[in-house]
């Protein structure tokens, strides 16, 4: 029997950083408002010609030397995105091509913030059932090239980067990936949406006029959802492993508000100081925040081996998910 386990992380976020105060020179908002409401601070934004693909390659370059592999021991490539490079073909195909590694299977997944959870499940199903060895999963966004910059009710909120992790089968079903909980609600996919550039509202003069290729949320209605979704994901994924919230050793969260983080870990009763959270400077990155998250941490030595780190999202779809990992 194979189990899958996370052998190398990486992480990139854009160079320029964009703070609160630069947002109040464009719509009208203000720094209080901001961070009092989200726990946001600043955001990185992608340069006019990085593409998404670009971030995840300089993520892959790390994550590979992390992980002590060759690139071309990873046989399968998954993108978690709601910002690819183009509609086709898919980011992960450029993403292969520009890492220079043998055709391998490499597909997109349109799972918005819990992309990356999406990802690492089908990752590890893959590897259980021996479809593939050695999987290069990323999570990654440009947000800020999908906003409409004069919406303060959506535009403050995002920022852009990319993360990657490397899975390997092992045979020890005592490490690595033990639990994944998933779950969508297309009933409410209207709440969270960019409405143009699909076969539902193609392309036109109109739809850039009225900026319809940019996100549109109904905040208030999403917080709600978000809430319940992402305390349903963290505690379920939990009970599949045979834990609870004492046993987790680290949390890593989706990062949209601070506010939903707070609620989330007040009923799976995990700590704050157990708790990860980098949205202060990073804002919410969709299927970005986590694998970021996920590589700062490690790199903070805040996971050790052994450690019981429990991952938790929620985003447009809805789409939710839960993985506990041992590593
Ligand atoms: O990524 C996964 C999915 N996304 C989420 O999980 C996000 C979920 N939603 C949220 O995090 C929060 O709902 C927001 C941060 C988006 C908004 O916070 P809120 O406390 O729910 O505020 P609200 O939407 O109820 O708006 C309150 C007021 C409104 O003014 P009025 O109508 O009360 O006069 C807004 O116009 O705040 C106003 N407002 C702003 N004011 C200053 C909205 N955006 C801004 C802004 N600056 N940037």
């Amino acid at each position: 029997m194979k189990y899958a386990k996370i052998i190398g992380t990486g992480s990139y976020l854009p160079e320029r950083i964009m703070t609160n105060a630069d947002w109040e020179k464009i719509v009208e908002t203000s720094d209080e408002w901001i961070f009092s409401r989200t726990g946001i601070k600043e955001r990185h934004v992608a340069a006019e010609n990085q593409t998404t693909s670009d971030m995840i390659v300089e993520a892959s370059k790390k994550a590979i030397e992390d992980a002590n592999i060759d690139k071309d021991d990873i046989d399968l490539i998954i993108v978690g995105t709601i910002t690819p490079d183009n509609a086709y073909p898919s980011t992960a195909n450029w993403v292969q091509k520009k890492l220079g590694i043998k055709p391998i299977p490499s597909f997109d997944i349109g799972a918005a913030c819990s992309g990356f959870l999406y990802g690492l499940t089908v990752a590890n199903s893959m590897i259980k059932s021996g479809v593939a060895k050695t999987v290069l999963v990323a999570g990654a966004e440009t947000m800020t090239k999908a906003l409409n910059w004069k919406d303060r009710n959506t535009c403050v909120l995002f920022g852009d980067g990319a993360g990657v992790a490397i899975l390997t089968a092992t045979e020890n079903k005592n490490e690595g990936i033990l639990s994944t909980y998933w779950g969508a609600d297309g009933n409410l996919g209207n709440l969270l949406m960019q409405p143009a550039g699909g076969s539902a509202m193609p392309a036109s003069k109109e739809t850039v006029e009225k900026n319809l290729h940019t996100v549109h949320m109904s905040g208030n209605e999403v917080f709600k959802h978000a809430v319940l979704r992402m305390q349903e994901a963290a505690m379920k994924s939990l009970e599949l492993a045979g834990f609870s919230g004492e046993d987790v050793d680290l949390f890593i969260p989706h990062q949209a508000n601070l506010r939903i983080i707070n609620a989330t870990i007040k009923r799976a009763k995990i700590p704050l100081e157990k708790t990860f959270i980098n949205i202060e400077n990073t804002a919410n990155i969709s299927a970005g925040t986590i694998p970021i998250a996920l590589d700062q941490a490690r790199k903070q030595s805040r996971i050790k081996k052994g450690d019981i780190v429990l991952l938790a999202a929620f985003g447009a779809g809805f789409t939710w998910g839960g993985i506990t990992i041992k590593f």
